[in-house]
C-alpha cells in the first residue's frame, strides 16, 4: 500500500523543475524580472484542486514569452505534466496557481544576455470566494486614464501601472479600476469589461490596449451558444455608464456585475438578467470541464 502525503499547499513551491518548500526557495539578485519586470505570469484558477482552462492559460504565457522574444523552458504540454505533479502534491481545493517566467540572472544589463536559463515557478494560494451569480453587492468602477504601455496583450510582470490605477480606485471608494484611453474604455487594473447596449453584449476587442483575457474568451464562446448577439467594438467612455449592464471579467472573479460607474448607479442597483445568466453558463461550462457538480460550484 502507498501512502500519498498532501502537503499544505502555501508551503511548497515548483521553481526550475524542483517541487521545495517556499521558505527554501531562494531566486537570484540580479533575476531580470526583479530588476527589469522581464518576464511573463500567468493566473490559473483551480476547482476542487482541478485546474480550468489550463491549456488556454499556458498557451497565453507561450505567447506572452514569445512576444518578449523568450522561449520558454518547457513545452506547453511538460508544463501542464508538471503543474499537474504540484497540485496532485498539494490539498488545493478553491485555489489559483501564480506562474512567473523571467528572462533569469544575469549581470546587469539592458541587452537581453547571450547565455541565461528562464526562471520558471509556480505555486498555489486559497482563492476568495466568488458570489453566486447575479448575487453579491456588485462592483463600484472608477475610471483612471490609461497609462500603460501599448502591447498589453502581453501578459507582462510588469504591473506598476496597474497596482496604482488599482489603489486609485480603492482609496476612491471603488472596488476596481476602468482605463480610459483618449475617450475609449479600455479594459480594467485587473479584468476585462464587458457591457449589454441595446440588447447585445459588447466589449472592447482585444490588442494594444486589452489583454486576450481566458475568462473573456471562453464566456464569447459561450454567449454564441446562447444565441447572445456579440459586438467587439470600442466603447466611448460617455457611453458605458448608459450600458443597461455592465459586467467585467477574470479568472479570479469569474464574472462580477457592476453597481456603479463613478457616481452613476447601473441598473438601478441589481445585478442584470444576460449578466446573470452567463454567469450561470460559465459556472456550468466550468463544472463541465473540471468534473464537478454545478451546484457545489454555486457555493463556492
Ligand atoms: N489578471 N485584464 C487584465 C489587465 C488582467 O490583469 C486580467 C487578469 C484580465 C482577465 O484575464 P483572465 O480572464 O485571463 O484572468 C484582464 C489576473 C487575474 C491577475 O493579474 O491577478
Amino acid at each position: 500500500m502507498t501512502w500519498k502525503v498532501l502537503l499544505t499547499m502555501t508551503e511548497w513551491i515548483w521553481l526550475n523543475g524542483a517541487i521545495m518548500p517556499m521558505a527554501e526557495a531562494a531566486l537570484g539578485i540580479e533575476d531580470r524580472g526583479f530588476q527589469f519586470a522581464d518576464g511573463v505570469y500567468e493566473v490559473i484558477r483551480l476547482y476542487d484542486g482541478k485546474p480550468f482552462a489550463l491549456t488556454q492559460h499556458l498557451q497565453r504565457l507561450w505567447n506572452s514569452a514569445v512576444d518578449i522574444q523568450l522561449t520558454p523552458p518547457l513545452t506547453i504540454d511538460a508544463l501542464a505534466a508538471e503543474v499537474h505533479r504540484l497540485i496532485d502534491r498539494v490539498d488545493a481545493g478553491d485555489a489559483f496557481i501564480y506562474l512567473q517566467l523571467t528572462r533569469g540572472i544575469a549581470p546587469r544589463n539592458h541587452l537581453f544576455p547571450e547565455i541565461v536559463e528562464p526562471t520558471l515557478l509556480f505555486y498555489v494560494r486559497p482563492a476568495n470566494p466568488i458570489a453566486p451569480p447575479g448575487e453579491g453587492e456588485g462592483t463600484k468602477l472608477l475610471t483612471v486614464p490609461d497609462d500603460r504601455w501599448k502591447r498589453c496583450w502581453i501578459k507582462t510582470i510588469s504591473l506598476l501601472p496597474n497596482v496604482l490605477a488599482k489603489n486609485t480606485a480603492v482609496a476612491a471608494g471603488a472596488d476596481e479600476a476602468v482605463f480610459v484611453d483618449m475617450g475609449f474604455v479600455t479594459e480594467c487594473s485587473t479584468s476585462n469589461l464587458f457591457a449589454v447596449i441595446g440588447g447585445k453584449l459588447v466589449t472592447p476587442p482585444i490588442g494594444s490596449k486589452v489583454l486576450p483575457g481566458i475568462t473573456r474568451m471562453v464566456l464569447l464562446e459561450i454567449a454564441g451558444e446562447m444565441g447572445i448577439e456579440v459586438d467587439e467594438r470600442s466603447i466611448r467612455e460617455d457611453e458605458a455608464p448608459w450600458a443597461q449592464e455592465l459586467f467585467i471579467t477574470s479568472t479570479l472573479r469569474e464574472i462580477s456585475w457592476v453597481s456603479r460607474w463613478n457616481e452613476i448607479y447601473i441598473g438601478r442597483g441589481r445585478c442584470g438578467s444576460v449578466t446573470a445568466a452567463l454567469h450561470r453558463a460559465l459556472r456550468e461550462r466550468i463544472a463541465r470541464e473540471v468534473g464537478l457538480e454545478a451546484p457545489a460550484l454555486a457555493v463556492v
